[in-house]
């Protein structure tokens, strides 16, 4: 049988679908996920012109927020150069987590090859390891390669780290999904943690971090719940359809 170069492109093509979705879905469980906070830190912050900094700010104090409310998760932290240009991690992030792991790297660009933070890790006994820092393409993206050639699952969060431009996170972030990392929002993160409002932690628990994190829906709750308690419908909304 006679191969065109059509049909062998086809299978490439088809080999190359098998590789992308050789890795099976697997849904992130709060009780064996670890929360990394990777090189977020003053200086690098500089860093960072894919989202506004007002945005990367918030975002990435809201992804490091995450188990101040989801309290089963462990954190472990680490930094590079922290005494050179690349500066602290923000105080609110270490006063968050007095008692978390820091390994400060004094080389390592790849936290995965500093044995203080791979025994960090090892010694939080989960597999689903959650991910954000600066930069994307390199802090970020090169650590979720190394967990993941060392069987680990992976959760990089989109828009809680940062780089230089929209195409190099793109390029970043495609190339992670290629590994086999699942790259997520910050809210696809939050839901899965709490996976069910009627949990614990669920909305209860969960409203005020919404409120201080994701305005966009707390005003929606807020304004529900004042229309309920105080509202009332004006001439000309009765008319309305529901
Ligand atoms: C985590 O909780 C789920 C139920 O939500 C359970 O099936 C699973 O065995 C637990 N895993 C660990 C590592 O405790
Ligand atoms: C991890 O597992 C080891 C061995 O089973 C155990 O000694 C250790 O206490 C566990 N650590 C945590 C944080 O659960
Ligand atoms: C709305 O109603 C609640 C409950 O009656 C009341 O405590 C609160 O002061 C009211 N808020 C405003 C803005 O009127």
């Amino acid at each position: 049988m006679k191969f065109g170069i059509t049909s062998l492109l086809s299978a490439a093509l088809l080999a190359s679908t098998a590789v992308a979705d050789s890795f099976s879905w697997e849904r992130l469980e709060k009780n064996n996920s670890v929360l990394v906070i990777v090189d977020i830190q003053e200086g690098l912050f500089q860093m960072v012109h894919d989202w506004d900094p007002i945005m990367a700010r918030h975002n990435m104090l809201a992804y490091a927020s995450l188990a101040t409310v989801f309290t089963d998760l462990p954190v472990v932290m680490t930094s590079s150069a922290e005494v050179g240009p690349n500066g602290l991690i923000p105080q609110e992030i270490r006063d968050w987590y007095p008692e978390a792991p820091l390994i400060r790297r004094n080389g390592e660009v790849d936290a995965w090859d500093n044995p203080d933070f791979r025994a960090a890790i090892k010694a939080t006994n989960r597999t689903q390891i959650i991910i954000a820092g600066i930069v994307t393409d390199v802090c970020t993206a090169f650590l979720a390669r190394s967990l993941r050639a060392e069987g680990y699952s992976v959760w990089a969060v989109i828009e809680s780290s940062g780089t230089g431009t929209p195409s190099v996170r793109d390029i970043a972030n495609a190339q992670m999904l290629r590994a086999g990392v699942n790259v997520v929002s910050l809210f696809a993160v939050f839901g899965d943690l709490m996976r069910d409002w009627r949990h614990v932690p669920g909305a209860a628990e969960l409203y005020g971090w919404i409120d201080q994190w994701m305005p966009s829906y707390s005003y929606v709750a807020r304004a529900h719940k004042n229309a309920k308690l105080n509202g009332t419908v004006l001439p000309g909304q009765d008319g309305l359809p529901e």
